[in-house]
């Protein structure tokens, strides 16, 4: 998703960092976003001149360090804590005090993360939705300690960036995944146990429910191992059985079945 985050920002005229762990993975996310601006160009949304300055206004960097000079950080790293709190804690010493540190987290407590830092009041939830320059959303998540100031600096960027920004309370899975991962997991139930097929799944909440996408193409599009990683921070966060990731998700995961980016899900792309 951080492609699709700094995206939004050049293209709402704001100069980005995109940093990365690996030159393979800076590549890919500036290619896709130079594939996703031409689209837009494609569509009459942006003029080319307007795409063009918007790619310009990218730099993409390995070096955590050179963050130094942001004015603001949006983490949007693996959905896993630990790699997210080793992050909030090389930030915390990077970036000057008054800066604020957001996280794009689906579903990790935003009230732990910023219990890595020495600025908790400017720990905040950020969090975009998939394609992230489509979706109008963002879920903005207060922390137990996130003040007042940070939560309307990431509202009013939200709406800086065209989107509709939501206020929420730290919880896991916040709103949208404690509501929407459930429904995927449950579908997932359904396959696995032979009530239908991933194909007619999708059909029933397409037709019957006018979602744009069915469950199993959207789990395909987000990411199994995202999924996987969403509903194990539920099961943990709430523990109730109900939010027990299904077994079919687990090993399709382990097969490195993780979709649409994998090539193969509960379809093959
Ligand atoms: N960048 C820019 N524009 C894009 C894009 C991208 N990556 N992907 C699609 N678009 C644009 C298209 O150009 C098109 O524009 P238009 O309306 O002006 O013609 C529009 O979006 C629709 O795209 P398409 O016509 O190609 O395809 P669809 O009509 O099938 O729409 C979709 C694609 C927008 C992805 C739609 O299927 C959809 O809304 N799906 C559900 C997505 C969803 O639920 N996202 C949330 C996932 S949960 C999440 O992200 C949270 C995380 O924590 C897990």
């Amino acid at each position: 998703m951080g492609n699709g985050i700094a995206h939004v920002m050049a293209r709402s005229g704001l100069r980005v960092m995109l940093c990365e762990v690996e030159q393979r993975f800076l590549d890919r996310g500036l290619e896709t976003i130079r594939k996703n601006l031409d689209r837009e160009v494609a569509k009459e949304k942006l003029t080319a001149a307007e795409a063009a300055a918007a790619l310009g206004r990218i730099r993409g960097t390995l070096n955590r360090l050179e963050l130094v000079e942001c004015h603001f950080v949006v983490e949007a790293a693996t959905e896993k804590f630990e790699v997210k709190r080793e992050i909030f804690r090389e930030l915390e010493g990077i970036m000057p005090a008054g800066v604020i540190l957001a996280s794009n987290t689906s579903s990790i407590s935003i009230t732990k993360l910023a219990g890595q830092t020495g600025r908790p009041e400017r720990v905040v939830g950020m969090h975009f939705f998939n394609p992230v320059p489509v979706m109008k959303l963002v879920e903005v998540v207060r922390g137990l300690a996130t003040s007042q100031a940070t939560f309307e600096a990431v509202r009013d960027l939200a709406v800086r960036l065209g989107k509709t920004p939501v206020e929420v309370n730290d919880a896991p899975g916040f709103v949208s995944n404690r509501v929407l991962m459930p429904l995927l997991n449950e579908a997932m139930f359904a396959v696995m146990e032979g009530v239908a097929t991933a194909e007619a799944v999708d059909e029933i909440f397409k037709l019957g429910m006018a979602h744009p996408m069915g469950p199993l193409t959207l789990a395909d599009f987000i990411g199994l191992d995202v999924c996987l990683d969403i509903m194990r921070v539920l099961e943990d966060g709430l523990g109730d059985p109900k939010y027990r990731p299904c077994p079919l998700l687990i090993r399709m995961v382990d097969a490195g079945w993780l979709g649409r980016k994998s090539g193969r899900g509960f379809y093959t792309y």
